[in-house]
């Protein structure tokens, strides 16, 4: 549409989530409520959007940066009231505005678009999104007339009993002549149940005035599931997996079990990837094309190159390069890096270190704070000694070294080009290039001693 406006209703605390966070702000897939609306409403292409922030206004501001406008509600005296707070930005405007719920985060771009086009193509001045439900409790039930008409929207606790089983609800999203709507906004009142300024008294406003109101009602009534409370933001929050799962289904992932795989919204895939069941994908996180991911994998704000593997292991704010893999049983923390080929096997945990192409760690280590160059292999149980209870030192090690299993390497060090660390030293001094170090007891022997301790030879 040209001239487009919309105001998002988040001002609310959200009473029926009983939480200290407030209602729009609570997550669906790994993204805010209202952030998920803002981003449907962005695909409309705008002029301005208006967000009424109320509770939680710096939180939500935050949130959305300069995504939006903002206006404040002061006093959550009813949605009416709230889409006033957007008088002094919109009231002369020419043009539609959308005004839609903070609270409906599965509701799509494309439902938005049908909306307004039926809204134009009809020449309405109000058009109401409606939707039929098997159970419409808690919402506002559409009344319309013996011409079928819409007539008036009635919230549950004002409705009789004949009205509230009509099944017919108000999604609380509309699209409005912008004009008419300001000068109808000073006519509501808060003759109701809740005292509150309704913004659904406006349809009866706006009939009384002649001007024509219309009922758009979508077939998927999913889309525009209002949450309220907690039940509602499970039931979202399903959903929303199901839609994104099917998402990189059609494009080309196989998902095992589809019903256990949690994918965050903002998660990208390419086709030919796997990933089992019990997976989780977090925030930013970035898999490339024929990546296996594993059962009991979480992968947060990650990038995972082609052809890497991750098995049972948990990969945070981390980069695996092509080919390399992880796991089973890995954990790499932020800011670790695996190039090609690089591996890191069982109970290895690998903190701001980079792993250059063909690294092996296959067993038992911690890798923190270091570099490693290229094919070199760490043995079984090697500790990298990064703290020493006040400050963190870095590490380095080239090319070709060979770090013999249970060593100890006490940063600050460098470790040369091809070096030997014999197996089960603690190395504290830098090794030179090609060298090969021992730091550890020499081994003595004592003949038969082992008999002074009669541990076996009872009766000698
Ligand atoms: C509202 C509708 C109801 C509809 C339902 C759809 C009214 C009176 N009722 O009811 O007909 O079926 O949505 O989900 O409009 N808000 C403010 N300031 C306020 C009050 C609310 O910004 O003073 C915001 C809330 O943050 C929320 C949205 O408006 O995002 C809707 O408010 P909510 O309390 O959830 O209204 P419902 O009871 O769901
Ligand atoms: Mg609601």
């Amino acid at each position: 549409m040209s001239n487009c406006y919309v105001i998002i209703l988040a001002a609310g605390k959200g009473t029926r989530m009983k939480s200290k966070l407030y209602k729009v702000l609570h997550k669906i897939a790994g993204k805010s409520m209202v952030e998920h609306v803002l981003t449907q409403v962005e695909e409309i292409l705008p002029q301005k959007i208006i967000t009424v922030v109320g509770y939680g206004a710096d939180a939500i501001k935050m949130q959305l940066g300069e995504r939006s406008s903002y206006v404040l509600q002061k006093e959550q005296l009813g949605t009416g009231h709230a889409v006033m707070q957007a008088r002094t930005l919109l009231e002369k405007k020419y043009g539609e505005t959308l005004v839609i719920s903070g609270d409906t985060p599965l509701l799509t771009a494309r439902t938005l678009k049908n909306l307004c086009k039926y809204h134009v193509k009809n020449h309405a001045s109000l058009t109401v999104l409606t939707a039929k439900v098997d159970d419409p409790t808690g919402y506002g039930r559409i009344i319309r007339n013996h011409l079928g008409e819409i007539k008036k929207i009635i919230e549950q606790k004002d409705a009789t009993q004949k009205e509230a089983y009509v099944q017919e609800i108000n999604t609380g999203i509309y699209v409005f002549d912008n004009e008419l709507l300001f000068t109808a906004l000073s006519k509501l009142n808060t003759n109701n149940a809740q005292g509150e300024y309704y913004l659904t008294d406006i349809i009866e406003i706006f009939k009384n005035s002649g001007h024509s109101v219309l009922a758009f009602q979508i077939s998927s009534f999913e889309e525009t599931l209002g949450i309220n409370d907690r039940l509602a933001l499970a039931k979202a929050n399903s959903l929303m997996r199901e839609r994104i799962n099917k998402f990189h289904m059609m494009n080309g992932v196989t998902l095992l079990d589809s019903a256990s795989t949690y994918i965050e919204a903002d998660v990208k895939i390419d086709s030919d990837t796997t990933i089992e069941g019990n997976v989780n994908l977090k925030g930013q996180s970035k898999i490339g094309s024929n990546v296996f991911i594993g059962s009991g994998s979480e992968i947060i704000d990650s990038i995972l190159e082609d052809n890497t593997k991750v098995i049972r292991s948990v990969i945070e704010k981390s980069i695996l390069k092509k080919g390399s893999n992880a796991g089973p049983f890995a954990h790499l923390r932020a800011q670790s890096k695996l190039e090609k080929n690089a591996h890191v096997g069982n109970f290895v945990e690998v903190k701001a270190a980079t792993l250059k192409e063909g690294v092996k760690a296959g067993h038992l280590s911690y890798v923190g704070d270091a570099k490693i160059g290229r094919e070199v292999n760490l043995g079984a149980g090697v500790i990298f000694v990064n703290y020493d209870g006040k400050n963190k030192f870095k590490s380095q090690i080239d090319d070709y070294a060979f770090i013999g299993s249970n060593s100890n390497i006490i940063a600050p060090i460098h470790i040369g080009e091809n070096a030997i660390i014999a197996t089960g030293s603690t190395i504290n001094q830098d090794v030179p290039k090609d060298a090969l170090a021992l730091g550890r007891a020499r081994q003595i022997v004592k003949k038969g001693y082992a008999k002074r301790y009669n541990h076996y030879h009872k009766d000698d």
